[in-house]
């Protein structure tokens, strides 16, 4: 890969633990000059200048870009691509990296997302789709439990039922499409069989003809350990993960990420940006659970820890439509992400509780931590969300990983620290 020199501006979107990764990843390479992060959080400013716009401001964000002559924007939430960043910075001819909003409703649509891949034969559990009460409850009872619910839109990661009893299905249906407990995001919902096996996530980058995949991840969605309790954003990640082994990682090329490019492409709606496959590793192979269109969050931050190779000269060759000739140099070992979170996640929590140790932690040099809901006040570093830090190890195994996240881990303290005990156990 060439070696550009230290001249070019980015600009990151959004404030999470993801955008953290994504900003110390990109300021550390020799082809950046300078990250900005817009709005950041409370760590970010180490390494981005901090923007005050917030994500979802496309008008402010656009000026921002226009104004600083930023030379590639790097999207993170899905928001502010599902409803249309990328077209907008494209028509003003400003570099992006992330789909259209067409491409976007891999994400924005479940409803959308299983047509396609039912156009495309993409493995995938079988389905229906509803917008009114009664046929779908009809085909609940039908079908029998378990049973998996969904609303259609986006829904903070919230809008998903895995009923285990034909009752709990028919509670989530009505509250979905009669209550509107998600909105507009549940004016359809998608009702589809309940899969059962391994869940990892295959992450790629492409620009919309070639494929940059990065190792699997896998992430850990319950707040408590051994997998139980509500589901959260994600408590913590570690990559690579051996459940996806060399032979299914071809197959999931093959039969997932190829025929979503190729399908979008013969659609009218080329994909170029994250591609995120969220597949469970079913005895009959790999099935697409939800598609994503951005990094995954925690995932994005052992795949940044663990990444040999420059993120600003991939994500400018994707966004250009130039990722040809690119693949990623495999790193031997591993990172893994353990979330602290405040008491009370997912549920309501505190804020402004005070932070200490993350200097102390990060004296061993295997250890990055991520901010995601954190906020400076004066010198003082405060509690500002539900997930608050994500305490990242690397090392040469798995195990070597886990130890240092975990050590690092003991040394972070704020009031109501809530942490999984159990992150990479399922790694074997
Ligand atoms: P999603 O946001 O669609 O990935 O769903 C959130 C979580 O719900 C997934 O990570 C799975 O744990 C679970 N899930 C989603 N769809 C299914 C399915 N068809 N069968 C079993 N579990 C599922
Ligand atoms: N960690 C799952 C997600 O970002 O959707």
């Amino acid at each position: 890969m060439a070696i550009q020199r230290k001249t070019h501006k980015v600009l990151v979107i959004g404030g999470g633990g993801r955008e953290h990764a994504l900003c110390w990843k990109l300021a550390a390479s020799p082809a950046v000059a300078r990250v900005y992060c817009a709005p950041g959080n409370g760590g970010t400013p180490a390494v981005a200048t901090p923007v005050a716009i917030g994500a979802g401001d496309l008008d402010g964000l656009l000026r921002f870009a226009r104004a600083e002559s930023i030379d590639l924007t790097v999207v993170g939430p899905e928001a502010p691509l599902v409803a249309g960043i990328v077209d907008r910075f494209r028509a003003a001819k400003l570099p992006v990296f992330g789909p259209s909003a067409a491409a976007a409703r891999l994400e924005g649509s479940k409803a959308f997302a299983k047509q396609f891949m039912a156009r495309h034969q993409i493995p995938t559990a079988a389905y229906a789709t509803f917008t009114e009460v009664n046929p779908a409850l009809a085909y609940v009872r039908a079908q029998g439990a378990p049973i998996v619910v969904k609303a259609s839109g986006l829904a903070a990661g919230k809008g998903v039922i895995v009923a285990m009893t034909v009752a709990e299905a028919e509670v989530a249906v009505r509250a979905i499409l009669a209550e509107g407990v998600f909105g507009a995001a549940g004016a359809e919902v998608v009702i589809e069989q309940c899969l059962a096996g391994e869940e990892c996530s295959v992450i790629a980058i492409t620009d919309g003809k070639e494929l940059f995949t990065l190792p699997a991840a896998q992430d850990h969605k319950r707040i408590g350990d051994g997998d139980t309790g509500p589901n959260t954003g994600g408590m913590g990640a570690y990559c690579p993960a051996p459940i996806l082994t060399p032979a299914l990682a071809k197959q999931v090329e093959r039969e997932v990420l190829r025929p979503v490019i190729d399908g979008m492409a013969a659609d009218g709606t080329p994909f170029s940006g994250v591609l995120y496959a969220g597949l469970m590793i079913s005895p009959e192979g790999p099935k697409v659970l939800e598609f994503n269109v951005r990094f995954g969050d925690p995932e994005c931050q052992p795949l940044m820890a663990n990444l040999e190779d420059d993120l600003y000269t991939v994500l400018a060759a994707a966004s250009r439509g130039a990722l040809g000739g690119y693949t990623p140099h495999p790193r031997p070992g591993a990172a893994l992400t353990v979330v602290l979170a405040a008491a009370g996640y997912p549920g309501p929590y505190p804020k402004g509780d005070v932070i200490t140790g993350i200097e102390t932690a990060e004296e061993d040099p295997h250890v990055v931590v991520f901010h995601a809901g954190t906020r400076l006040d004066g010198d003082r570093l405060l509690t500002d969300g539900g997930r608050v830090l994500g305490v990242t190890g690397c090392g040469a195994t798995l195990a070597e990983a886990k130890r240092r996240a975990y050590a690092a881990c003991d040394q972070i303290h704020f009031a109501g620290k809530t942490l999984r005990h159990d992150i990479g156990a399922r790694a074997r």
